[in-house]
């Protein structure tokens, strides 16, 4: 159907619920981020959150990817963010367009393009003018676009939302953060698009508590958080002519390098949501229903490539236990809501010291053990229910169990097939800065160390930092250290042309102030005496979502490389420092097709292992199964990977050994998992609108592999 077959539509909102011309309606929304899939796979996603008993989709608009480059626009293939909309309209479901442009959501720089850093005088997200200007230019852009895609012009887009959980960084800015948010809100309101503006605002702080920091008047405020019922009572006093609504409702969370999975158990979620239900909430958003994939150099700063999140939909978009489950939630909180949203509040009666039965007029009741170590009875219309601890079982007026939440479908198992091995390979050397061409090098030559944002407008992931380190005869053989006050992220040492030392994983994602120890970085190498030449490879890893990743400076303050003093054996290196932004291969593109400066070399079937600094390069014909399709790189270490031209995204095979930070405390009643020592990574998704007849894989490899154990797999 034609999108202007959609009639117009208005959007309000009462104190119970969101108003769809006039009508109460329960939203039941699933998170689905579009560069985080492929256009091919959109129109199966949006039919399995209808599967999901889902009414609505939600997602980010991600102005970093939409305009890498100032005044450069990119709205195609995975960007086009209007025909997603469109696509959800067509199959029923409506939109929250949550713009920003601040958006966190684990992409990199938390949505803003990294070129806002150049701005002189920026500061990210307060009342700072430079920042405003183009955020205002940008919010006024989108608004153009999607001007026809909201409700009252026939479009799917029902609610939007300016800026992101402010409360995380009111405290420092105070009452220039308060101007600088009611400042957003107002633009919000200024562009007139017809439908309620939400800010989460002081989302997160439910969890601790009500907290006025960051509200602005105007906006609906929201709730994020995994258990919204135990937060519900406050935040209906502090906003009694609001519904609630509970836009991000955590179904998992996300992995970093090194970290373990945080894992919620079905069970967990579907008490929560449904729990959330009976207090009287009025909407939810599943954050996320699919999480996808870190596509290219997308992510945040530490964020595997694997955007899986614990979702419904696993990242290849296939369904599992988890929203099975929770599309029988779905459909039984659809089949009730018109009886649930005609009452004001739910009545509410003791059944025991943790439990609750919930009931709403018309007959539907919810019967809640809230007991998280004890099961309990409850009776209710003159019959007696069982429920396991923590569980909540939804009732019909006819007594019939529409859902209990303690019980779960059959299990869904998923693994991997190998579809095809990959070889031959072929290799070519990644050269040292001074072995490259000529016509190549951009060098910069100063005498301290240049931040690496500065010289690659974060373009690339790799810039060079080469000197001369003298060692003295005292000080040979023996191991001495080489100290970086002042480096990021991951650090290879080459000396004299080898690699001798490299950044011991895993990284910590929350770093502390730039002056702190998490940006000093020190190697032991015991060294010749003599003149060598020090190459050190900085590797970033992702830009930061937001100001407590770097102990609460301003996001403009990112930085990556090398900028401190460099020391060997305590004393600073008094050379002239060589930075060469990017790599060879990365000028020569020889992803994009066999460049003339990549000699291919082919690599003989005993050698095993490939030395670091190694582009790999192979084709393979469309396998002749169906999808979906990962690379299994379970033998390879840590860089790039592209395909047909297109980068599938970082790899790294870091075994899984940090536990959950102490920052993470607050979320252990809801996530589970230790770190189980495997890779935090092994198997990369393949859309398969990106394979061809024949296929070109190419490899960025810093620290070397066994090329001959890349399998093509196959998702069964
Ligand atoms: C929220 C934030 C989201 C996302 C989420 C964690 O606080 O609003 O954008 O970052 O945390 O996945």
């Amino acid at each position: 159907m034609p999108h202007s077959a959609f009639a117009p539509k208005n959007v309000s909102f009462d104190q119970r619920a969101l108003l769809i011309d006039g009508c109460r309606t329960l939203i039941l929304s699933g998170a689905m981020h579009y560069p985080r899939s492929t256009p091919a796979m959109w129109p199966a996603l949006m039919k399995q959150a209808r599967r999901g008993g889902l009414n609505t989709i939600e997602t980010y608009v991600f102005w970093n990817h939409h305009e890498r480059r100032r005044g450069v626009l990119d709205f195609s293939d995975r960007l086009d963010l209007p025909r997603f909309c469109r696509l959800a309209q067509e199959h029923g479901l409506h939109v929250i367009l949550r713009i920003g442009p601040y958006v966190c959501a684990e992409t990199n720089y938390g949505g803003l393009p990294a070129w806002l850093r150049e701005l002189p005088g920026v500061q990210m997200r307060t009342d700072n003018e430079p920042f405003k200007r183009e955020m205002e230019r940008w919010v006024r852009l989108v608004a153009e676009i999607i001007r026809p895609l909201c409700a009252p012009n026939g479009g799917p887009i029902i609610l939007a939302q300016i800026e992101n959980e402010y409360d995380n960084i009111a405290a420092t800015y105070g009452d220039e953060g308060r101007a600088y948010l009611q400042w957003a809100v107002d633009l919000a309101r200024s562009l007139n698009l017809g439908i309620p503006w939400v800010t989460c605002a002081a989302g997160r702080a439910a969890e601790a508590g009500p907290n006025d920091v960051a509200s602005a008047d105007g906006s609906l405020e929201t709730i994020n958080t995994f258990r919204a019922h135990e937060v519900l009572d406050a935040f209906s006093q502090k906003h009694p002519g609001l519904p609630a609504l509970w836009t991000e409702n955590w179904v998992g969370w996300y992995q970093t390098w090194g970290g373990l999975l945080p894992k919620r158990p079905a069970e967990e979620l579907a008490y929560s949501t449904a729990r959330f239900f009976a207090a009287g909430g009025a909407g939810v958003n599943y954050y996320l229903w699919h999480g996808g994939t870190n596509f290219g150099r997308e992510g945040m700063y530490l964020n595997i490539t694997s955007f899986e999140f614990g979702a419904p939909l696993d990242e290849y978009g296939l369904p599992t236990t988890k929203s099975a489950h929770l599309a029988k939630l779905n459909h039984a909180l659809l089949a009730c809501a018109d009886r649930m949203l005609a009452s004001e509040r739910p009545s509410i009666a003791s059944a025991g010291p943790a439990q609750v039965v919930c009931a709403y007029e018309g007959g539907v009741a919810f019967l809640c053990n809230d007991d998280e170590h004890a099961a309990a009875t409850i009776r209710h219309d003159g019959r007696d229910h069982a429920l396991a601890p923590r569980s909540v079982k939804i009732i019909a007026e006819n007594g019939r169990v529409l859902f209990d939440s303690a019980t779960l479908p059959r299990p869904v198992t998923r693994a991997f097939r190998t579809a095809a091995r990959l070889a031959p390979f072929r290799v070519w050397r990644e050269p040292l800065p001074e072995e490259w061409l000529a016509a190549l090098q951009t060098p910069r030559v100063s005498a301290k160390p240049v931040e690496q944002l500065s010289l690659t407008r974060d373009e690339t992931d790799y810039c060079w930092y080469e000197t001369t380190l003298a060692v003295a005869k005292s000080e040979a053989g023996a191991p001495r250290r080489l100290q970086l006050d002042g480096t990021a992220d991951i650090v290879h040492v080459f000396v004299d042309g080898k690699l001798a030392a490299s950044t011991p994983g895993p990284l910590r994602e929350r770093r502390g102030l730039l002056d702190g120890l998490a940006f000093k970085q020190s190697f032991e190498l015991a060294l010749p005496a003599g003149s060598h030449r020090l190459s050190l490879l900085c590797c970033a890893l992702g830009l930061i979502k937001g100001d407590w990743m770097l102990g609460y400076a301003n996001m403009a303050e990112e930085r990556k490389g090398l900028w401190g003093a460099a020391r060997w054996n305590g004393r600073p290196l008094r050379g002239a420092w060589r930075m060469q932004p990017g790599l060879a291969g990365e000028r020569a593109r020889v992803f994009d097709a066999p460049g003339c400066f990549a000699p291919w070399k082919p690599l003989k079937k005993t050698a095993a292992r490939v030395a670091p600094l190694a582009w790999l390069e192979t084709t393979f014909p469309r396998p002749s199964a169906r999808g979906p399709f990962a690379f299994d790189l379970g033998a390879m270490g840590k860089g790039m990977v592209w395909l047909n031209g297109r980068c599938l995204g970082r790899h790294w095979l870091i075994p899984e050994s940090d536990p959950m930070g102490p920052w993470m405390d607050w979320m252990k009643r809801s996530l589970v998992g230790a770190p189980s020592g495997v890779a935090t990574q092994r198997y990369y998704h393949i859309p398969s609108e990106w394979l061809r007849d024949q296929n070109r894989l190419v490899l960025f490899e810093e620290l070397g592999g066994e090329p001959a154990k890349i399998r093509l797999v196959r998702r069964v």
